[in-house]
């Protein structure tokens, strides 16, 4: 064999020992669990044949524990970048047949530099994880190389859009970059998320609690509103990650991205004449008056099963990605909450971040009222979204379609925190509070010393309603730009949106807000 030979031979084997990972037996083990390897899982993320690999040699400097012993190049963590959809993106998956893919010093820096190459190009930077938390062997490094990941996070965040999968187990210091990222989606039955384990809740409070139960897909999904999404299995999650990429901008310079379609801007949408019943206290999907005003009725809706009292999600209208929010008169009668308040929140921020204009959907009753809200301060945690809103710069759209009370008619993209189109339609209540509970409080001595206590109470109910429960006095006072049929909304609201397409806002320079966090 010539040098040049063995000199190719031996980039051959180094490079075909990186691909190996963990080796065949490990391979079998996370295939017997329904999860795909971290190639497997880049291959269909990314678009065919758009894969670059950095870093698949580098390795890891341990000495202790007989580490020297294994050392596996790349280190437990495929990096580099590729392309969905034409789009670049940044992309790093972890390997779990290596130490069980958890964060040593070089495997966390090897993170590191795709952050730095995502942020420094503006690209979206994509993260498969699959970990077993900070390498045990490599102790306090681990601990450095974890920090150096977290900084960086925070650094990006609201620069390019940051989206973690998390397809294993992830323990540890393995949950908290991906909860300082903008999205996280997650496998229902492989993958688990949580600060600390079963085994040491057990031997520190003494609680028993399954993997399952503590940090699976649906916990996170229902409880604790950590995972924005949940897939069956691999395969999904991936789709899910391309269809979320094709929504955003690459970063937070450029506009959301125009798909052309064919759904025509003046289509009518006939459906929602009647969306909203007669009776005021009767529930209805508002999910309906979404699809029907976007474009082709696709909606990718966000946190769909916690707090569901608010819907949040993106969709197009006239081919711009525009973020929507709307209350849910079918959970909790649209209530706005503590859980539901922090949702819309990062939500809208997210959006404004990234230059996604807002279409808002109003129909809510106020604050849910209880003493278990109020001592978990929905004071300064439902004060999150109003200064979401009011903070936002994007074009927001706002359609109120029936009631509209209270401090929570304000905190909903009101023309007073700066909507930039707001419409209702003549279903539209907005109010201090509903009739019965204004009436009751404002003429109790009158309906009291009233000769048919009843009768009067009635009288004053329908007197309240003819001059609240309609939009009209709000439209007199111009907090309405227009009343429309229910049937316009989709027309009226892209052809707004078209108008506000340039929208140039500033607000005070200054460090950074004081949020209510
Ligand atoms: C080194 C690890 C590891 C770790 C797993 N492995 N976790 N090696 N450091 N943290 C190795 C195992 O030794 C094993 O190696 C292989 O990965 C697969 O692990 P198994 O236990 O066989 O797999 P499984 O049964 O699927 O269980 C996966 C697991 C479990 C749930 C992740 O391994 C586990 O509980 N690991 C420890 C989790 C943890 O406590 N991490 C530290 C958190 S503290 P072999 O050679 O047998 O294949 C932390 C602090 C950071 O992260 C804070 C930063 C702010």
């Amino acid at each position: 064999m010539s040098a040049d030979d063995a000199r190719v031979e031996e980039l051959r084997r180094r490079k075909a020992q990186a691909i190996a990972g963990g080796g065949q037996a490990r391979v079998s083990a996370q295939h017997s669990k329904g999860k795909l390897t971290a190639r497997e899982r880049l291959d269909l993320l990314l678009d065919d044949g758009s894969f670059m690999e950095v870093d698949p040699l580098v390795e890891h400097r341990c000495r202790d524990f007989d580490m020297d012993r294994n050392v596996i190049p790349g280190d437990g963590v495929v990096c580099g970048h590729g392309t969905i959809g034409g789009k670049i993106v940044y992309c790093f998956a972890q390997d779990f047949t290596v130490y069980g893919g958890s964060l040593g010093e070089m495997h966390g820096l090897k993170i590191c530099k795709i952050l730095d190459m995502a942020l420094k190009t503006g690209s979206p930077v994509i993260g498969l994880n699959d970990s077993g938390g900070a390498r045990i062997q490599e102790g306090v490094a681990s601990l450095g190389s974890y920090a150096e990941i977290f900084f960086r996070n925070v650094r990006a965040s609201g620069v390019i859009p940051q989206i973690s999968v998390i397809m294993g187990p992830c323990a540890g210091g393995a949950v908290y970059s991906p909860a300082i990222t903008d999205f996280v989606i997650m496998v229902d039955g492989t993958s688990h998320m949580f600060i600390t384990g079963p085994e040491v809740i057990k031997t520190v409070t003494n609680e028993e609690v399954s993997f399952e139960d503590l940090g699976g897909a649906s916990t996170h999904a229902t409880k604790s509103g950590v995972t924005h999404f949940t897939a069956v299995d691999d395969e999904e999650a991936l789709e899910l990650t391309r269809e979320l990429i094709s929504m955003l901008p690459s970063n937070n310079l450029q506009k959301a991205p125009v798909l052309p379609t064919r759904d025509s801007i003046d289509r009518t949408c006939d459906k929602l004449q009647s969306l909203v019943p007669d009776n005021p206290k009767e529930p209805y999907d508002i999910i309906v008056a979404i699809e029907e005003t976007v474009d082709d009725g696709a909606f990718l809706e966000v946190q769909s099963e916690y707090a569901m009292n608010i819907v949040v999600g993106f969709a197009r209208l006239g081919g711009h990605t525009i973020g929507v929010v709307a209350n849910q008169p079918n959970f909790l009668a649209g209530c706005l909450d503590i859980d539901a308040s922090i949702k819309a929140a990062r939500f809208v921020r997210f959006c404004d971040s990234f230059n996604i204009p807002l279409l808002t959907f109003v129909d809510v009753p106020g604050f849910l009222p209880g003493a278990s809200q109020e001592w978990g301060g929905t004071l300064f945690r439902s004060a999150k979204l109003l200064y979401a809103y009011a903070e936002a710069t994007v074009p927001k759209l706002t359609v109120i379609t029936r009631k509209a009370y209270g401090g929570a008619y304000d905190v909903m993209s009101s023309k007073h925190i700066r909507g930039d189109y707001n419409v209702a339609w003549p279903s539209a209540q907005l109010a201090v509070m509903g009739a019965e509970g204004a009436v009751q409080i404002i003429h109790r001595r009158r309906i009291a010393s009233s000769g048919n206590p009843e009768q009067e109470r009635e009288r004053l109910v329908d007197d309240y309603e003819d001059t609240f429960a309609n939009p009209y006095r709000a439209a007199s006072l111009g907090y309405l730009d227009d009343v429309i049929q229910p049937s316009e909304t989709r027309s009226v609201m892209a052809k707004a949106l078209g108008a506000l397409l340039e929208k140039e806002e500033v607000r005070p320079a200054r460090k950074h807000g004081n949020i209510p966090l």
